[in-house]
């Protein structure tokens, strides 16, 4: 009797498949393929068609995903991204009974990175059970984040210095020794100032402080804090790796335009002044977070082109499951003679 051969294994889910054990390596595909398309523009000076690219394939594998997903942060709302709007439904509807999962995206953060071929961009997204994600507005988000020893020691309110000495104690360090990230923004110029009168060194960078907070929460990256404000979307998606790895993070929304401060009400902020945690921003008890390198960071290598393939370096961690992996994928070219290198050691 002939064997039928199919091209891919049949993957079963079942009807009690858990977000938890099924999902994070559907969305190491959906992080891997956005970095890829995204990493072919690197350089080129257009981070419109960058992020386009990158939305474009973070929708599409998305809906290959078995989960009947919502979009909690995206592009933007309906009327004003095209795809990966909030609200938007994502995942692959075949009628099957899907887990149902929020979702948040950044299908390119650091645009201006990847288009100047500047160190740091990444593809992200974090997902939970519903209602785990903060609906964060398209604000800003004034934040400090540190590792999972400055737990509860810091305090938004307090002085630059009085954090920075803090942090510094309980490193077991001195102030002088710490290192800073502040994004390089006018808005940040008392900050970058009482830092540097405090003592602590600083790396000021362009764009792209999502990275540097995950890094924060992890020993040896030689990150200690991050300051200031950014995006608030990037803020929920960063809480999310945060509740990941034990780290800790202080933030408050920031609507510097009046459309911002209406933004926010609109959405229910109803204390502006409020202060979240990261357990406020990603309450969830199931979060996963997956982010693939488009260019080299700290975090991350960037996606790397080679005759018979592409490398892509990822980080993917589950929160239930206390996983954290670092993943190193070759995606072989098709051509049958195509060779795979072992990974440095
Ligand atoms: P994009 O990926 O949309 O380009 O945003 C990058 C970023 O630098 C974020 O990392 C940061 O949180 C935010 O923009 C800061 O916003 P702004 O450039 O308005 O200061």
């Amino acid at each position: 009797m002939a064997t039928k051969v199919t091209e891919e294994p049949t993957i079963i889910h079942s009807p009690t498949a858990n977000l938890e054990t099924d999902l994070a390596l559907e969305f190491l595909r959906v992080v891997e393929e956005a970095a890829i398309a995204s990493a072919k523009t690197m350089g080129q000076g257009d981070r419109k068609h960058a992020d386009q690219v990158a939305t474009e394939t973070m929708r599409g594998v998305m809906d290959s995903v078995p989960m009947d997903g919502t979009i909690v942060i995206g592009e933007g709302e309906r009327d004003e991204a095209p795809m990966l709007y909030i609200g938007e439904k994502v995942g692959k509807r075949d009628g099957g009974d899907n887990p149902a999962v929020d979702i948040a995206v950044d299908p390119l953060e650091g645009t201006n990175l990847c288009a100047t071929g500047s160190p740091g961009a990444i593809t992200v997204l974090a997902a939970s059970e519903r209602g785990g994600l903060l609906h964060a507005p398209d604000c800003y988000m004034e934040k400090i984040v540190v590792g999972p020893s400055c737990k509860g020691v810091i305090d938004l309110d307090a002085s630059v210095k009085h954090n920075l000495n803090v942090i510094a104690k309980v490193l077991g360090r001195r102030v002088e020794d710490l290192v800073v990230i502040i994004l390089d923004r006018p808005r940040h110029e008392k900050l970058i100032n009482e830092v540097r009168e405090a003592g602590a060194r600083i790396r000021l960078i362009t764009d792209g402080d999502l990275s540097p907070g995950v890094a924060a929460s992890m020993l040896g990256s030689g990150v200690h804090a991050v300051m200031g404000a950014g995006g608030a979307p990037e803020g929920v998606l960063t809480a999310a790796a945060i509740r990941c790895l034990n780290g800790y993070m202080v933030g408050r929304l920031v609507g510097y335009t009046p459309e911002q401060a209406e933004r926010m009400k609109d959405m229910g902020i109803s204390d502006p002044k409020r202060i979240y945690t990261a357990e406020d921003l990603a309450p969830g008890k199931n979060i996963i977070f997956a982010a693939t390198g488009v260019t080299d960071g700290a975090l991350l290598k960037g996606v790397r082109f080679f005759g018979d393939g592409v490398r892509t370096t990822s980080l993917v961690m589950k929160l239930n499951k206390r996983k954290v992996r670092f993943i190193e994928t070759i995606h072989v070219d098709k051509r049958s003679d195509a060779k795979v290198r072992i990974p440095e050691r």
